[in-house]
């Protein structure tokens, strides 16, 4: 497995362009088994979770090909014992649910491994579940496969089955379950309306992206969503949204090495929760179009925080904001509302020095706290993000071992480091432990 080997302390300084999101990717993906016609995506990150992507479309039958600077999908038929999504492909990442959605609309059946991905709490899926079954689906949960089958729309064994519009309210904002369900609505007879939806920009993009099919959607990006169902989708070009966590996590280091970062062709409105916190804890931060500047001033000074769904601050960056505090003056409180479980990087950064209490879903950060090189294990996404912002403001050699998590969801992070001015050497191999 490979490990990063990180000189610290760095100081990041220079422009950074934000790849596209991972996070609006994979749904524009899913999205392509609902084509009838080739889907051209332009800006989707070169990462691990998108290639797993691929090979699962490929399995179902959607071939994909670069071409220039967009990956092209060529819709097919998913050949009879390939109409599943298995758990090999499945287990290292949870986003493959979101083949359920399209394939019960698109095929009027479906069969997907119950999902795995970065351990970060329970993470049930029974809200898609739910939401499919209120469209007319048949659902069963058995030998670790979610079965979904579309009712008849006819009469006769031949009839074709079709999933039927309908209302249905999320018990909580689900972002890739209000995906799923927008996904299997498209297609559905009549008109969905869908209640308590993720507002996430994530969600807005795969809308535009599904319009530009043909789908008819009104509200996306709002707490309710009314799609209007069409018979087919034709193709599309469309490009990928900047990922506003990788975005986001240039700029944390930026403030946190007493840097001075420009993160070009980013999102700003998206990134509006991260970018008051940094201003209120002490950084400099300018706005110019779609460009960000971020600098460190001197001296930081704790905010407290509190996860919350979109157009709260994301869970997504609770990690680095952590690895952030332990340079501050003072105690920070960081509260996690959307995830249980979801402070496993706590006890890595403790291993650097840091100081932070944990009980329940608070975390209490007591700082400036000098933080030293180590060795860390990376346990999921974002944990290693903050574990590698540590590290570049840690004193000394840090090892983060486990960085396949990383390789997951960061393009180039690497290589996007180094023209920081950073020293990130990628050590290949096996672990020594
Ligand atoms: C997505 C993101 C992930 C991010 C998260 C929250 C993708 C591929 N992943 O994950 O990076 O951290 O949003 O912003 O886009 N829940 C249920 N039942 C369900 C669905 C969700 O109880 O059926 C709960 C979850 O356990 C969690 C909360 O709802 O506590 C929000 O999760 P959700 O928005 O669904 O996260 P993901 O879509 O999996």
């Amino acid at each position: 497995m490979d490990r990063f080997l990180i000189h610290g302390p760095a100081t990041l300084r220079g422009r950074v362009r934000a790849s596209g999101a991972k996070n609006a990717a994979l749904p524009a993906l899913a999205a392509c088994l609902l084509a009838g016609e080739p889907v051209a995506l332009t800006r989707v990150p070169r990462v691990r979770d998108i290639g797993t992507m691929r090979k699962l479309l490929d399995h179902l039958g959607v071939a994909s090909e670069e071409r220039g600077d967009a990956l092209v999908f060529h819709p097919g038929t998913p050949a009879e014992e390939n109409g599943e999504a298995p758990y090999e492909l499945v287990k290292t990442m949870r986003a493959s649910v979101l083949s359920l959605g399209p394939l019960t609309a698109r095929w009027g059946r479906a069969r997907v491994s119950l999902p795995g991905g970065c351990a970060i709490g329970v993470r049930p899926i029974d809200q898609h579940l739910a939401g499919l079954e209120a469209l007319g689906a048949d659902i069963h949960v058995a030998g670790g496969y979610v079965e979904a089958r579309a009712p008849r729309s006819g009469s006769g064994a031949g009839a074709a089955r079709r999933l039927r519009g309908g209302r249905f309210r999320f018990a909580m904002p689900t972002v890739t379950g209000t995906e799923n369900l927008l996904m299997a609505a498209v297609l559905a007879d009549g008109t969905t309306v869908l209640e308590n939806c993720a507002r996430e920009p994530e969600v807005g993009d795969l809308a535009r992206l599904l319009s530009a099919m043909g789908a008819r959607i009104e509200g996306a990006g709002t707490e309710t969503i009314t799609v209007h169902g069409v018979p087919e989708l034709g193709g599309a070009r469309h490009e990928v949204i900047p990922d506003r966590i990788e975005g986001g996590t240039y700029l944390v280091g930026a403030a946190l090495t007493g840097g001075d970062v420009t993160l070009e062709d980013a999102e700003p409105a998206d990134l509006a929760p991260l970018l008051e916190k940094l201003a209120e804890v002490g950084a400099t931060v300018e706005v110019s179009g779609r460009s960000i500047r971020v600098a460190g001033t001197g001296e930081l000074r704790s905010a407290d925080v509190a996860t919350a769904p979109h157009p709260g601050f994301p869970t997504d960056l609770q990690a680095q904001y952590l690895a952030l505090m332990t340079r501050a003056t003072g105690v920070a409180t960081v509260s996690e509302t959307v995830f249980e479980n979801r402070f496993q990087h706590v006890p890595e950064l403790a291993r650097l020095g840091a100081v932070i209490e944990v009980a329940g879903p608070v975390a209490r950060v007591h700082g400036p706290t000098e933080l030293a090189g180590a060795h860390v294990m990376a346990t999921d996404l974002r944990a290693s993000a903050c574990l590698v912002l540590a590290g570049l403001a840690a004193h000394g050699e840090t090892t983060i071992h486990r960085i396949y998590h990383l390789d997951r969801g960061y393009e180039r992070m690497e290589g996007k480091l180094h023209d920081l001015g950073a020293t990130v050497e990628r050590v290949r191999g096996p672990m020594p432990d």
